[in-house]
């Protein structure tokens, strides 16, 4: 057998981690719960959660892929006692996996449609009646959106096919790079358009009257699932980046690292958005009419508006393909360290499998758009989002606690050694009560509140 890829360096593994981490979750969920949530207020209860929720469990994540040397279904399998049945959520993770890019891909296709049009200077100008009237033409043109995701799917399979180093790695340091450039650019000229102090005040003062509006509970459930989605994890994506790691650094360090990557972009995105927003008296919407109506109209006015219009697709489409490619390379590595694939082959074959896959997304809007899986009102993205986001994450970040933490699992004492090769901060030894008693019940919180948010 090929002897397994490793990362190059330090420096790719933070940025490839980033990149998985930094998609649509930052650039675009983050700024539309924050505006409803009250600001600053939820930033602050957002970024504990950060720290108290997703700190932890990153680091037994990437323990386990550091551990098992293997993608998440093979790690489970090393490092599980003989005779236990943890390896049962290898699979599920994989799906994780899978079900997230059924949805990501045809949203990653409108990002880069939006791109071309803004470059093509279709907005310049519009009305807000043509710039709402796009969006529907687009999700009621199921061809095109099939043409854009293909785009992304090539674009992704493209990268990955060169293998880590040569595909994954060097175009994520790239892509990343290039992000934050455009997103410091756009975030300066956004701080230059007339009344941009008013955004300002609206993404960053406390205004706890929405918190209180929405309940403090909702808030808080809002901010702890926000810091699974945007970390990715509890599927796997992130330990596979643990498995292709040196042991020369601690785990903690890394990931604290990480999560200031991606907590910055988060910010960076409200601070472009909220100052366009006001500039231009124009409420900033929530869901996908923030992105693909509200910021395009915003652009449509603004001198320059089809520059900072493409300039700024151009950055959430650099989001959103850094972690389409690390997500990607999760499930090639299940395919070559499992079934023996190589990497052209699993390629090859997921390609063909997403293509079809991320189809239902798609017909959701147009020729399926009377299936309304989650009530009135929902589509096929939202049920595969709410499979996601509410099921999957906190299943698999329950079970990824659980397995570090238990004596019939991988046991705590594995789980912090591993933690702790290399030089750099520690996984204190203290925390060992908290991991094992108080992370699973807040994990067990979020799962139960997200099922009954729905349903009831
Ligand atoms: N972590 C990814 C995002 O934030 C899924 O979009």
């Amino acid at each position: 057998m090929a002897e397994r890829e490793k990362l190059t360096s330090r420096l790719s593994f933070i940025l490839l981690s980033a990149g998985c981490a930094i998609g649509l979750g930052n650039v675009w969920r983050f700024p539309y719960i924050t505006g409803r949530y009250g600001g600053a207020g939820f930033v602050l209860i957002y970024i504990l959660f950060l720290i108290i929720l997703g700190i932890p469990v990153m680091v037994m994540e990437f323990s386990i892929g550091r551990g098992g040397k293997k993608n998440i279904v093979g790690a489970y399998r090393a490092l599980e006692k003989e005779g236990s049945k943890w390896h049962f959520a290898g699979p599920l993770a994989i799906f994780g996996n899978y079900m997230l890019l059924f949805y990501y891909l045809p949203i990653t296709g409108w990002l880069l449609y939006y791109f071309v049009s803004f470059v093509s200077g279709t907005f310049s100008g519009a009305d807000t009646a043509y710039v709402n009237e796009y969006f529907a033409s687009l999700q009621a043109n199921g061809a095109l959106q099939i043409a854009f995701m293909l785009i992304a799917l090539f674009i992704t399979a493209g990268i990955v096919i060169f293998g880590l180093n040569k595909g994954v790695e060097k175009s994520s340091r790239i892509m990343m790079a290039l992000l934050f450039v455009l997103m410091i650019i756009l975030a300066i000229h956004s701080f230059t358009l007339e009344n941009a102090s008013e955004g300002l005040a609206f993404f960053l003062k406390p205004d706890f009257s929405n918190m209180v509006e929405y309940g403090i509970g909702e808030t808080i459930f809002a901010a702890m699932g926000q810091s699974f989605f945007t970390l990715s994890l509890g599927i796997g994506a992130m330990s596979i980046f643990g498995s292709y790691f040196t042991e020369k650094r601690t785990l903690l360090g890394e990931s604290g690292r990480i999560i200031v990557l991606d907590t910055s972009i988060a910010l960076l995105s409200g601070l472009i958005i909220f100052p366009a927003c006001a500039s231009f008296s124009i409420e900033a919407g929530s869901g996908p009419a923030l992105i693909f109506i509200t910021l395009p109209n915003v652009f449509s006015k603004m001198t320059a508006g089809s520059l900072w219009g493409a300039l700024f697709f151009l950055a959430m489409g650099f989001a959103a393909l850094t972690t389409l490619i690390a997500v990607f390379e999760n499930i090639l590595s299940y395919w070559m360290d499992m079934r023996g694939f190589t990497r052209k082959k699993a390629t090859g074959l997921n390609f063909l499998i997403l293509a079809i896959f991320a189809l239902p997304c798609i017909f959701g809007f147009n020729i399926w758009s009377g299936f309304h899986p989650l009530g009135e009102g929902t589509g096929i993205m939202d049920l595969e989002d709410f499979i996601v986001s509410n099921l999957l994450l906190p299943i698999g970040s329950l079970i990824m606690v659980l397995f570090c933490t238990s004596r019939y699992g991988w046991g705590w004492k594995n789980f912090i050694s591993t933690a702790n090769i290399g030089e750099g901060a520690k996984f204190p030894n203290k925390l060992r009560i908290y991991c094992a008693c108080i992370l699973p019940l807040i994990i067990i919180y979020v799962l139960i509140q997200g099922i009954v948010d729905f349903f009831i």
